[in-house]
């Protein structure tokens, strides 16, 4: 496949790698029988090294969204009570969608650019001892502020709530431990830092999960989007056709060599890779007058917000890249629009020289 004629560095989709492409060229081949259940049987293994977790991780397909919306509709009862974090764009998202799963929210939020605090979540447990559950986003990619779901879901544990989280930025560019952190359901989406084309969302299911998932009385969440229809059918299925709809075999070929290039390279030497390119991108960014939107302290290693010229919309910077350097990074989202713009350095090929060209597209901005 020839070169893209433009370099994408948007917080997602991201470019892929070369073999990632070639794998989602291959035939089409079943989504059942013995070489099918081989290779989703290892991918769904990798993933559950990236998630870092021994529970049960099933392979949605749908976008992140679709994810997120299995894992809130599945594990609660309409009515029930929930506490939502949402320090931006994609917090409120999941206000929504715990509405549009009939739940009662319990809204926590914190300005734009800080994070979650967890004695808040704390606080609002004690006064609501009828919550069943707190939804947080990892990864705020409108803000790039990273929440600190660990120390929220100690709460959630010791208080004997479900911990959902959204994760759809996160997983695979920076730390997130499914088993140790005591996480209970967990979304993300194979576009963004798992570096494969869009179209899967994974989800893990703590085994504390199912047991609430298992005592719920019988609810009406569709069929498709339950959690369970997914269980059942990787147990009663398991040996010729463990999913219960038709797979897009080719995303999971693809998504499969993303991961195998992942765990070759070594997650945290990933991680390390981005949080260097994220330090020279912040650097290059502050010499040349567009501060990153955050401290030092809240870097972020995989998506940089960053502030134009003073009284300039950012809009015109976002499109000066994409038509005079064929460079495409994102503007601000919801009450960032126009005030920030975005570049996502959360795509495995990614390299210095891309952050040292973006630096220097942005630098010849005429303001
Ligand atoms: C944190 C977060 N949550 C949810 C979403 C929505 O994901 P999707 O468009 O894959 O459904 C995004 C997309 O950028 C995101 O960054």
């Amino acid at each position: 496949m020839s070169e893209p004629a433009f370099k994408l560095m948007i917080p997602g989709p991201v470019s892929v790698s070369a073999e990632v492409l070639k794998a989602i060229s291959q035939p089409v081949v079943p989504h059942y029988g013995a070489n099918f259940i081989k290779f989703y049987k290892e991918t769904i293994d990798l993933l559950k090294q990236v998630f870092q977790t021994k529970q049960d991780l099933f392979l949605l397909v749908g976008s992140g969204t679709a994810g997120i919306d299995a894992c809130v509709g599945s594990c609660l009862a309409a009515g029930e009570k929930i506490i939502v974090g949402s320090n931006g764009f994609f917090g409120d998202r999941l206000i929504w969608i715990a509405e549009g799963n009939g739940l009662q929210v319990i809204p926590i939020r914190s300005p734009l650019g800080e994070v979650l605090n967890p004695q808040d979540f704390l606080d609002v447990v004690n006064e609501n001892p009828d919550a069943k559950a707190i939804l947080v986003v990892h990864l705020e990619t409108s803000t790039t502020i990273i929440n600190p779901i660990e120390q929220i879901a100690k709460i959630a544990r010791d208080h004997d709530l479900l911990m959902i989280v959204d994760a759809v930025s996160s997983v695979g560019g920076i730390p997130l431990a499914f088993d140790d952190w005591g996480l209970d359901l967990v979304a993300t989406s194979i576009n963004k830092c798992l570096g494969a084309p869009p179209g899967l969302s994974p989800v893990a299911v703590s085994d504390r999960a199912w047991q609430s998932i298992d005592k719920l009385p019988a609810k009406k969440h569709g069929w498709y989007s339950d959690l369970k229809t997914w269980r059942k059918y990787a147990t009663d299925w398991a040996d010729w056709h463990p999913t219960p709809v038709t797979m897009p075999v080719n995303n999971i070929a693809a998504l499969n060599v993303a991961l195998h290039q992942l765990i070759e390279e070594g997650i945290e030497n990933r991680h390390h890779r981005y949080r260097h390119l994220a330090t020279i991108l912040r650097k290059g960014l502050a010499a040349i007058n567009m501060p990153p939107m955050t401290p030092e302290n809240l870097l972020n290693p995989v998506i940089t917000a960053a502030y134009g010229p003073e009284g300039t919309s950012t809009s015109k910077i976002v499109n000066y890249l994409a038509k005079r350097h064929q460079i495409i990074i994102s503007g601000g989202l919801g009450a960032l629009k126009e005030k920030t713009f975005r570049i996502g350095h959360m795509s495995p090929v990614v390299t210095e020289e891309d952050i040292h060209l973006v630096v220097d597209a942005l630098s010849q901005f005429p303001n």
